[in-house]
């Protein structure tokens, strides 16, 4: 029997290493000879640990397995019987089949630290038709699949890569952003552990089109096991002649190496990102210059995130029409949305740009795992507007959202039900805008401790209307006037609270009472 099971952090997390363990003890004494491959999780998050075994049609899963279920599961499989935990041919679980998955395609399917088995899913036929097109080549095929930074800002990813190709420069360098810190987030995270050799094969072919020589891929430090399975996949692929000298035969040089962040959310921007790299504390630099004129060690970089290198093979591998085809407006391609919160069915779904948020929480997300009535739902991590129902016809697409003043950010989609207090929770954005600003700037560094401080009188039910003008006039000042993101976007989860929840604002009598 073949046994696939997950070990994906958050899989591991909920027993899938005690699971797959009591599989090799279980059958060991019985005399039942198996093979457990542990490939990356496929995103079904209520289903962990979920265990998958290959059969004539194809692999049956079932889940959520304990390690007390283990010989009863056992047995289901060897009969291929019916069990309670039997979910069908993974492939036909509803939850999967409507997904569009091109970038976590492989995600567990495959084993994560074998090359072999990559290749046996076409991995890098990619890079293989990369080295044919060179630069021009590979430039027209990322920018025809409208590919846009999964980061968050969704610039270009054709114009970004050109800008660093026409660039002169003696060294340049490809630098993968993985310091994945928007909550309710987990993508880079999965892929990195799941499918490690995606990622490192779209940074060798950025590296190809625009002559870099050297990457890096920052990981933050509180994913211990995406850095482990990036290594480990790292000196796989050099062994195997996919990074060192002359890659695949090649004319090209490419290598790789992992750095740790030391856990500052604000190192997830780019240039503050440069900067740790570089070995120094995370502060932004100033832009101009971009990275992409001048960014490590002052070359022309490129750095883009986990899932934009992640999206490249699929696109060179012939498929920049494919990709191009889903989608809607200028929003191409699939977004792999990552369920999170108070929610019934949470985990990574892929899919065309287009579906609605309602769509998203209520139909695939099941609503809330509470089982109360959805009040708000955050998309895009801290810096995300807050959503209410009103707004679930909104559809997945960066302009859409942004009409809506909101943004997509990263596809983290975190859900409240109608107990959360939104005065709370702007509040609570504008102490992670002050306990995570880098300082270098006042809007950011000055406004989110008074914001905070403002937000506290409104809860007390202090000068309530004159207030709220503080908090707004202080969100403008902020979104104008702060060097990046992080003090910019900080308005948005705040006057999206007070827009759409303004009845939190104020003296709550029953607020007042727990406080007193
Ligand atoms: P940005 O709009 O300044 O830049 C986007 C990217 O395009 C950067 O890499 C920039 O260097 C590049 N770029 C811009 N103009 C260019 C040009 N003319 N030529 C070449 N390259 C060019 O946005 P920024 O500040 O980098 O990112 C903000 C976003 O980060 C937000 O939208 C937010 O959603 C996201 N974010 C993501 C987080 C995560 O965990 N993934 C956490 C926090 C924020
Ligand atoms: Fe630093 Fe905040 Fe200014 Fe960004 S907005 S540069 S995090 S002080």
């Amino acid at each position: 029997l073949r046994i696939f099971i997950s070990r994906d952090a958050g899989a591991v997390a909920v027993g899938a290493d005690e699971v797959a363990l009591a599989f090799e003890q279980t059958a060991a004494k019985r005399g039942v000879a198996i093979e457990i491959v542990r490939t990356g999780s496929r995103g079904l998050y209520w289903l962990e640990p979920m265990v998958e075994v290959a059969t004539a049609q194809g692999r049956v899963a079932f889940g959520p397995v304990t390690d007390a279920d283990v010989a009863a599961v056992l047995d289901a499989m060897i009969a291929d019987g019916p069990h309670a935990l039997r979910l069908g041919v993974t492939d036909e679980i509803p939850w999967l089949k409507r997904q569009t998955r091109l970038t976590f395609v492989r995600c567990g399917v495959v084993d994560p630290r074998s090359v072999e088995d990559y290749r046996a899913h076409q991995g890098y036929k990619g890079l293989e038709r990369a080295l044919t097109l060179g630069t021009d080549g590979i430039l027209a095929d990322v920018t025809a699949s409208g590919l846009r930074g999964r980061g968050g800002a969704g610039f270009p990813t054709g114009i970004k890569w050109k800008t660093v190709a026409q660039a002169s420069a003696d060294r340049k360098y490809i630098v993968c952003n993985a310091d994945e810190g928007d909550s309710g987030t987990f993508a880079d995270r999965m892929i990195m552990e799941g499918d490690p050799f995606v990622v490192i094969e779209g940074m060798t072919i950025a590296g190809v089109a625009v002559g870099a020589t050297k990457g890096y891929i920052y990981i933050r430090s509180e994913y211990p096991h995406a850095v482990e399975a990036m290594n480990a996949a790292v000196m796989t692929a050099r062994r195997a002649g996919y990074l060192g000298e002359h890659i695949c035969g090649s004319a090209h040089s490419f290598d790789l190496e992992v750095r740790v962040g030391a856990g500052a959310y604000v190192c997830g921007e780019e240039t503050s990102l440069l900067e740790s790299l570089e070995g120094r504390r995370g502060i932004v630099r100033a832009k101009p210059p971009l990275p992409a004129h001048k960014g490590l060690f002052g070359k022309p970089t490129v750095i883009n995130n986990v899932l934009s290198f992640a999206a490249i093979p699929f696109i060179l591998a012939g498929g920049a029409k494919a990709y191009a085809d889903f989608g809607m407006g200028r929003s191409r391609g699939t977004m792999p949305i990552q369920l999170a919160g108070n929610i019934r069915y949470g985990g990574l779904f892929e899919i065309a740009f287009g579906i609605t948020l309602g769509e998203l929480v209520e139909d695939i997300g099941g609503g809330t795992l509470t089982g109360r009535p959805v009040r708000a739902v955050q998309v895009g991590g801290p810096l995300g507007a807050y959503f209410p129902r009103e707004l679930f016809d909104t559809p997945f697409d960066y302009e859409a959202f942004a009409a809506r003043d909101g943004l997509i950010g990263h596809g983290g989609i975190v859900v409240f039900d109608d107990s959360v207090d939104m005065s709370k929770q702007a509040r609570f954005a504008m102490e992670f805008c002050a306990v995570e600003s880098c300082g270098k700037c006042t809007p950011c560094r000055i406004g989110s401790t008074r914001g905070v401080e403002t937000i506290d009188k409104i809860r007390r039910g202090e000068r309530v209307p004159e207030n709220i003008a503080v908090v707004e006039d202080l969100c403008n000042t902020m979104k104008f006037g702060s060097l990046c993101a992080l003090g910019g976007f900080t308005p948005y989860p705040v006057m999206s609270a007070l827009k759409h929840f303004r009845e939190d604002f104020g003296p709550a009598p029953t607020r007042l009472q727990a406080a007193e």
